[in-house]
């Protein structure tokens, strides 16, 4: 198959304070960040070389993942100066290809976990002749997306915003974010300026009359942009229930260097990370801990992020939080869905004690 675009320039916004200090595609789901997944996945469908289109913290990329020896293929980093949207990195990548205009380029989103078959993927599109083949993939609740119809041919008919009345919901079909380009048509994406593939690039092909292809597929999709759905991704590959090859599934995952007391309770998918410790009979289920976290003796920490070197202090409870690096959750403290601690901050224990001499 050959050549393969990964997006990982944005952001991250909705992921802060998590990706203040490491880029979302480089977070890691159940030990391994989700570009390796991505690249692992690509690379066992034929992939053998990987551009990585960069532009918000980019040296994080370089600096872990190097020229690709040790993933089995070869990468190489297109930077943009400035965020060039979606279709901008497409276009600035594509200087790196080295591919013939007539072949397919997969591109993928940096922040998905998906178990579709891109070797039929990309199969099907050299066949069908066309310009693009985008992965729609069926979600029960519409409203929050752009939506792609297709005919019975899977030819798509049009793109739509996300719609505004019930009339406007006129599939359950969405845009996965996994494409297949063929070369000479990224080409002709304008270069220099930023450009929305899903606003710009797209309904323009439409425009011109060329065929794309939108092939629905129901395998396992998650878009990890949100805090909770990061933490289920990385609990889904702990479990199995998430394609990860030569993974056996598990209720919980600890990493090289983990210390986990013997009274503790682990579950639900949970990841502890590199040289962290759960004391005592601490509970963790469905959350990822960070290298060098550390959950005292009766906390409890379910669906959460705990950030690198932070600190969940005894009788702590995290329910649907994110900790961010180096903060320290005193004794007691309550946080539940949607808390959000920033990096470092210090939240003092809670219980009142009095001395004995007051
Ligand atoms: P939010 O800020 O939380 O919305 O996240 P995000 O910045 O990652 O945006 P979004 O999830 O919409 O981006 C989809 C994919 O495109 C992600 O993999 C991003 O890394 C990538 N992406 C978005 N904008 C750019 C860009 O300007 N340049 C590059 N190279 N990639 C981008």
């Amino acid at each position: 198959m050959g050549e393969a675009i990964l997006l990982v320039g944005g952001q991250g916004t909705r992921l802060r304070p998590l990706t203040l200090s490491t880029p979302k595609p480089m977070l890691p789901v159940a030990g391994l960040p989700v570009t390796v997944h991505q690249i692992l996945r690509a690379r066992d469908a034929g992939v053998t070389r990987v551009v990585l289109g960069t532009s918000y913290r980019a040296e994080v990329f370089a600096e872990q993942l190097g020229d690709g020896r040790d993933l089995g293929v070869e990468i190489a980093y297109a930077v943009e100066a400035e965020p060039l949207g979606t279709g901008g990195a497409i276009r600035n990548a594509a200087d790196l290809l080295t591919c013939a205009p007539h072949d397919p380029v997969m591109v993928l989103n940096g922040d998905v976990l998906s178990g579709i078959d891109y070797g039929a993927l990309v199969a099907g599109h050299a066949a069908s002749g066309a310009a693009l083949t985008l992965h729609l993939t069926r979600v029960d609740d519409p409203t929050a997306y752009g939506l792609v119809p297709t005919d019975g041919d899977d030819r798509v008919l049009a793109f739509r915003e996300k719609p505004q009345t019930p009339e406007e919901i006129v599939t359950d079909q969405i845009n996965a974010g996994c494409y297949v380009f063929t070369r000479s048509v990224i080409d002709q994406i304008p270069g220099g300026r930023p450009v929305s593939v899903e606003r710009e690039t797209f309904p323009e092909l439409l425009d011109r009359g060329l065929l794309v292809r939108g092939v629905v597929d129901d395998a396992y999709w998650l878009d990890l942009g949100t805090p909770w759905d990061f933490v289920r991704g990385s609990a889904d590959l702990v479990r199995g229930i998430a394609p990860w090859s030569g993974h056996e599934p598990a209720p919980y995952l600890l990493l090289p260097g983990a210390q986990v007391s013997e009274q503790a309770v682990l579950g639900q998918g949970t990841t502890v990370g590199r040289g962290a410790c759960v004391h005592g009979d601490a509970v963790v289920e469905g959350s990822v801990l960070m290298d060098g976290s550390v959950v005292e003796a009766g906390a409890c920490v379910i669906d959460s992020v705990i950030g690198q070197r932070a600190r969940i202090e005894a009788g702590a409870t995290i329910v649907g939080a994110v900790i961010g690096d180096d903060a320290v959750i005193g004794a007691g403290n309550e946080l539940r869905h949607g808390a959000r601690v920033w990096p470092g901050v210090t939240l003092p224990p809670t219980s009142v004690r009095f001395s004995s001499d007051a």
